[in-house]
């Protein structure tokens, strides 16, 4: 039995969300809601997530998860809106814990904020199984991007982050802090292994060239075509490309938001007394 898989694309951070459905059941999962975010205004927008429910309302589906990739640094997560509305089990993998230590200090996280992981609903380890209704999943850690960043293997599906990109477009920088090249490269090879027609579900897309959307291909199609590491690119040079890469890159316009809200699960940091919520930029220290 596979899963039904619906994207949903937020154009202005080229980030790919999925429905994942069993048929016989109608239980899904969510994966990688975005909320999306003025950093001018400061305003919140609930409409990405919104389409989603209205799918999820439309096809009379039960969410039991939101699955979480990695901690995102280039959007929100919608995440608490999302189980606030259609409920489920928000989750990510057990990385999380050192993406929330690292971050802490920066941003004078205090208590109750803890960096073990504490604000999602489950954490998830390297090979762990779940099921969505009737469908087996399997979570595999491929970190190397972050180091909290999973591959969710649904069906003949794998949601895999931002590890690798379509093949025109190669892999996902390694720069951020727990980021590591080489490391990244090992994630891919374990992606590689899995059987060729299995689909990879990219987390971006940002459309080379002015190219149409993809956001499926398969480990065959990655294999031989990817810029990055597709035809039997080594280690070595694979580090070499990635790190000279990551050196021409600007941090993303949503870093800091992003990251304050998504190591909370997508809850927004609590409002101080005068009811109002704040997002802290810390000077000279990113
Ligand atoms: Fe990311």
């Amino acid at each position: 039995m596979q899963p039904e898989v619906q994207h949903f694309y937020h154009e202005q951070s080229g980030t790919l969300s999925y429905v994942v459905s069993d048929p016989q059941t109608s239980a899904a999962a969510v994966v990688d809601p975005v909320l999306g975010f003025s950093v001018v205004s400061g305003r919140t927008d609930s409409g990405p997530a919104d389409e989603i429910i209205a799918f999820i309302k439309k096809n009379k589906l039960t969410v039991e998860w939101i699955l979480e990739t990695h901690a995102h640094a280039d959007h929100l997560s919608g995440a608490q809106l999302l189980k606030s509305k259609l409920g489920g089990k928000v989750a990510i993998g057990d990385g999380i814990c050192k993406v929330q230590e690292y971050f802490a200090p920066v941003f004078n996280l205090q208590p109750p904020f803890a960096a073990d992981g504490h604000q999602f609903d489950h954490l998830f380890g390297d090979s762990e199984t779940f099921t969505i209704g009737n469908i087996e999943c399997r979570v595999l850690s491929t970190p190397g991007h972050t180091s909290d960043s999973v591959t969710y293997l649904i069906g003949k599906y794998a949601f895999v982050g931002d590890s690798i990109f379509m093949s025109d477009s190669g892999t996902a920088r390694c720069d951020f802090p727990g980021g590591d090249a080489a490391l990244l490269y090992r994630s891919i090879q374990k992606l590689f292994a899995l059987p060729e027609d299995t689909i990879l579900c990219m987390c971006h897309d940002y459309q080379p060239d002015g190219r149409e959307l993809r956001y499926e291909v398969t480990v065959k199609e990655q294999k031989q075509d990817n810029i990055h590491v597709g035809g039997g690119t080594s280690e070595d040079e694979f580090v070499r490309v990635r790190t000279t890469r990551d050196q021409s890159l600007s941090l993303p316009a949503l870093i800091l938001p992003s990251i304050q809200v998504n190591i909370r699960a997508g809850h927004l940091p609590a409002a101080e007394d005068n009811e109002i919520s704040y997002i802290k930029i810390p000077l000279d220290t990113i």
